[in-house]
Formats: structure tokens, sequence, C-alpha cells
């Protein structure tokens, strides 16, 4: 087995796809140091700049002193801390809904969710960009997987019309991780209730961004806890921490304490952790100037990115790809940009298809309006790809 690992390692060496660590050794703010380099960067999901939030590491260390760094065990023995029932209290509240469930990983929270609501005579309706851990939830639950070309909402509505006496699960990416955009929530929601299915919005990327208190998109497409039953978000993008959690009503929390493995079986985050995650929700909440902040950069990127005349995708969130298509080509841009200081990270297959490769330029709160300039300036000296001639 190692033999047949080491060879498709190497295959994907020969593909030129080989995927590379590589070492921060010291974050601050936008900017980070590898290599012994300082680079500027444009990859990391920090959209508000809450990752070095003096209170957030206030109380992040107040809760380390008082209650140690681990939590001792599962939720369900005695891991679940008063700093875990606070946080899912504010985050319910926060997205509407009555309850909410704290995850260790987003990860994890899609696996658990999709197993415990799932079975095996089930459809599961999925977008064809959804992020890969709603795919592997309804593998891991052995429902029936039925994609959608993306946004697709007659496609939707084809494939849970092809199995209409199952029990159907439509779950979407809020906004798409790989390209910025989002997904036709209010069309999907009224499909779910002609159709009687249930759908999961995944909202990663539209927490803290999107929606008038950065409540996300499920709430920005004016929607609630009846239309989207199923609300999953992660607290290491926006909120910038880490661990994840599904919001929803009672029913469906109860449900999943009893049956999502990914739940019961496993370490509580430590509750110094849940407690800078509550700090942040606070700041998110009410720290409108993040969101109008990050609109304005995202505006004077893709204002500044038109007029060089670069691929832009259409995106209105921190999300900003640029679409190169090759993967040789999307690598060699994010090399030339790493050599005048900037890291942007090139998203090769099979993170996206064939012939999509991409620079994913993140932005945040936490870069200055020069920050962008200084992007612009170095995409405007991207030389054009050698074997396509295309527009970079
Ligand atoms: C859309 C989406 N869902 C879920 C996850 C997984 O979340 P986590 O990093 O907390 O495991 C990610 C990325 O990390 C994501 O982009």
């Amino acid at each position: 087995m190692l033999h047949r690992l080491a060879i498709q390692t190497s295959g994907r060496e020969h593909a030129r796809l080989r995927r590379r660590l590589r070492t921060i050794e010291h974050a601050e703010g936008p900017w980070l140091e590898s290599g012994g380099r300082r680079l500027l960067g444009f990859c990391s999901n920090d959209y508000l700049g809450l990752a070095q939030h003096p209170q957030l590491i206030a109380a992040l260390k107040r809760t380390a002193d008082d209650e140690g760094v681990g939590s001792g065990s599962a939720h369900l023995i005695c891991g679940h801390r008063r700093e875990h029932a606070q946080l899912e209290e504010a985050l319910a509240e926060w997205t509407g809904r009555e309850r909410a469930l704290l995850f260790s990983t987003g990860y994890m929270a899609n696996l658990g969710t999709m197993q415990a609501l799932l079975a095996r005579e089930d459809v599961c309706v999925q977008d064809k960009l959804n992020h890969a851990c709603l795919l592997d939830g309804s593998r891991l639950a052995g429902a029936e997987l039925k994609r959608y070309s993306h946004a697709d909402v007659e496609a939707a509505a084809r494939q849970l019309r092809s199995r209409p006496q199952a029990a159907a699960l439509l779950a979407t990416d809020g906004v798409f991780s790989m390209d910025g955009d989002v997904a036709p929530l209010a069309a999907l929601a009224a499909l779910c209730a002609r159709e009687h299915a249930t759908l999961m919005v995944d909202d990663a990327h539209g927490l803290g961004v999107l929606g008038a208190d950065g409540a996300g998109s499920v709430r920005a497409a004016g929607l609630g806890q009846h239309d989207v039953p199923v609300l999953m978000a992660t607290l290491g993008k926006a909120l910038g921490g880490s661990g994840a959690f599904v919001a929803g009503s009672a029913t469906l929390i109860d449900g999943l304490v009893q049956f999502a493995r990914p739940y019961v079986y496993t370490t509580a985050m430590p509750p110094a952790l849940a407690a800078a995650a509550g700090t942040a929700v606070a700041i998110a909440r009410n720290e409108n100037w993040r969101r109008e902040k990050l609109q304005a950069l995202i505006a004077r990127f893709r204002t500044g990115a038109a007029q060089l005349g670069l691929p832009l995708m259409d995106s209105p969130s921190a999300i900003q790809p640029l679409q190169l298509g090759d993967a040789q080509a999307a690598l060699e841009a994010a090399q030339w940009l790493e050599q005048r200081g900037l890291l942007v990270t090139a998203i090769r297959p099979p993170t996206v298809s064939q012939g999509q490769a991409r620079l994913r330029i993140t932005l945040s709160a936490a870069h200055e309006d020069e920050h962008v300039d200084q992007l612009l300036d170095a995409l405007a000296t991207l030389p054009k790809p050698a074997a396509t001639g295309g527009p970079v």
C-alpha cells in the first residue's frame, strides 16, 4: 500500500500537480514570514482581520489561565464547558436559529450532519462546486449523491425530480470557496419548499462577511430557519479562530447530539478557543466598519483588475479568483508574484477541474488600499503564459 501511495505521489509530481507544505515562521496582520522573507499575503481566510485581534487573544489567554488548555474529553463526557454553551447561544442568536452545536472543524460538522440526517435510501443533491467535505459527507452517509451544474436551479430541480419518492437533502455552499460567488439561495429555498426537500447551506465563507450584521449569505438572501433548516458555518475564517457549528431547530440539534458521530466521538474544542470565538462573534456583529472596509477593498481590486483586463470571476465576496486555466500558468503566476513579495495561492486540479486553475486571491479588512495597489501593480507585470498566449 505504501508503495502504491508512493507511485500515486510521484504521478502527481510528473503531472506537476504535487502539493507542497510551506511553513510560515511568523504572521502579523496580512504580512507573513516564510523562508526568512516577509511577504504580503492574499491567501488567508481571515476576512475581517480578527485572527490577531487583541480582544480575542486576551479572551483566549484569560480562559487558558482559568481553565487550562484541553477540554479533557468529548462534549457528552465532561468536555462541554460553560464557554462552549455560551458560544452556542451567541451563534444561535446571531444566525436567528433556535439552537447551535459546536464541532471541532467544519469538515467534521458537515460529515456529522449529513451522516446523521441521511439514510442509504435517501438522495443528496449537491452543487458541482460544493466543498469536498459536503461531498464526503453524503458519501459517508451512503445516500445517493446527485450533482447539478454550478448554481443551476433548473438542473437541481431535475435531480430532485429524478427520485421523487426519496427523502432529499439539497446541500450547497453559501459562498463558493474557490469561485467566491454566492449560491442562488432564494431560488433553491423555493425549489426545496416545492419539492419537499431539506436545504442545507455551508456558509463557511459567508458568515461575518455578508448580511447586515454579518449573519451570512442566508440572512443576506432574506431567508430564515424555516427556509434553510440546516445551516453550517465555520469559526476559522472570518471569525479568526478555529472550529465550526451547525445551527437550526431544537429537533435538528438534539438529533445531532445523538447521532452525529464526528460530534459524539471526539474531544471538544479547547474552552479557550470557544471563549475567543465568542469575543469574535461580538466584534463581527458590532464592528460593521470591518465589512465596509472589506467591501471597499474588494471594489478597489475589481476596478483595478478590470482596468488591467485581468480575467476576473463574477464574485462579490472576499474571494476574488483570477482564472488562468492551465495549472502550470497558475503556478508560474504565483511564483512571479512571490518574487515580487506577494503570497497568493495557485489552485490547481484536483481542487478545481482541469483547465480551471486559478490564483485564489483573498482580501481582508486587515489589508489597506496600498496593499491592493501593490497587488495590482504586480499583476500588471504578469507575463502571458507561453502555452496559451492568454489574456494575462
Ligand atoms: C465551504 C467550506 N466548508 C467547510 C470547510 C471546512 O472547514 P474547516 O476548515 O473548519 O474544517 C471549508 C474550508 O476549510 C470550506 O471552504
